[in-house]
């Protein structure tokens, strides 16, 4: 999708939480069958941050959300309505959406839960444009927070090495100069939900003592199979996004790519002939955050003092759905 020139939504602030608490490789070794040098060789990761027993999605997301509103200078009651992107919701309803909002204090504004998986962060934004450019919203609350690990399997260690939890968040509002989002692009494939999925849990398998003891509240993963199908969507994405934006591969000042590999992160860079300083990664401190991912990068990125006005910005996500997405943006 092209913006009308002009008319686009922007990032008026940013904020992410994690937990204290670290989990490195070596910690992993003494759990499961692994190396750090596997993990490293294999992923990228060093370490992941794992939240504390009592703390539960919106715990996390409200901090971020609490962080990314002081950094827009605008108190709980100034926003119009919260979105959360997470796969690990408190409940299944009420929405982690609606404790956010509880626990932020922002009165009666609309809030909801996005499941796109990892690529939820980004088809908020989509979501958010629409809604501000429509006149509907000025002051949206894009929240992405995510608890994986407390739907992994610390048995499994194809799967255990790989999540961390986290949240970031950014408010969104109508952009009053150039900067701002360019382009989008969004999809998805139910045929291969089955690759990255929680099977237990919702209406197709309930809670049942079977259904505990056959694991089935776990993440579930054909890594493998994922890890080929991420590598071509995201650069799809990233391409498709690029040229709906009229912008060339070298126009691109960051790519923030979902940070679910970083043999994926280099690949998505290669495809677009960038050099390794303009791709952004940090999953060697917080492995994959799934829908926390980008807002995190995006945070983080801009408190190293990286981003500078006018710089092109590519965010492009892959994950569970299959989803996948990339927004240009200038910043
Ligand atoms: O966030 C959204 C989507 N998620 C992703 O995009 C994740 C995509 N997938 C991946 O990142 C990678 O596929 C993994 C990191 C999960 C796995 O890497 P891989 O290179 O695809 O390894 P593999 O699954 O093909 O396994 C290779 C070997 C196997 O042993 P054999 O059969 O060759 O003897 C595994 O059993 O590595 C073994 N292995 C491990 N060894 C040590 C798997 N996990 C581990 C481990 N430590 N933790």
């Amino acid at each position: 999708m092209k913006k009308e020139a002009g008319k686009r939504i922007k990032i008026t602030g940013t904020g992410i939480y994690v937990p204290d608490k670290i989990l490195t490789n070596a910690d992993l070794e003494k759990m499961v069958d692994t190396s750090d040098e596997w993990i490293i060789s294999r992923t990228g990761i060093k370490e992941r941050r794992v939240a504390s027993e009592d703390q539960a999605t919106s715990d996390l997301a409200i901090e971020a959300g609490r962080e990314a509103l002081n950094s827009a200078g605008l108190k709980a009651k100034d926003i119009d309505l919260i979105i959360v992107g997470t796969s690990t919701p408190d409940t299944i309803f009420p929405s982690t959406g609606c404790w956010v909002q509880k626990g932020l204090g922002a009165g009666n504004v609309p809030a909801f839960d996005i499941s796109a998986g990892c690529t939820g962060f980004l088809y908020g934004m989509i979501l958010a444009e629409g809604l501000i450019l429509s006149g509907a919203h000025k002051r949206i609350l894009l929240i992405g927070g995510e608890l994986l690990t407390k739907i992994t399997n610390w048995e499994d260690r194809n799967t255990c090495v790989l999540f961390g939890d986290g949240a970031g968040a950014v408010v969104l509002e109508e952009s009053d100069d150039e900067s701002g989002m360019l382009s989008s692009y969004w999809k998805a494939d139910g045929n291969l939900g089955e690759l990255l999925y929680q099977p237990a849990g919702g209406s197709r398998i309930p809670a049942t003592d079977q259904s505990v003891a056959q694991r089935l509240h776990y993440l579930h993963m054909k890594g493998n199979e994922v890890f080929k199908h991420a590598v071509k969507k995201m650069g799809e994405a990233a391409v498709e996004a690029l040229k709906s934006a009229g912008l060339k591969k070298e126009d691109v000042d960051y790519l923030i790519p979902h940070q679910a590999n970083m043999r994926i992160i280099e690949a998505t860079g290669r495809r677009l002939k960038l050099p390794r300083e303009k791709v952004f990664s940090n999953i060697h401190k917080y492995g994959n955050v799934s829908v926390a991912s980008i807002p995190i990068s995006i945070h983080e990125l801009n408190e190293e003092g990286k981003l500078n006005k006018g710089n092109i910005v590519l965010m492009v996500a892959f994950g569970a759905g299959f989803t996948w997405a990339a927004v240009a943006y200038r910043w």
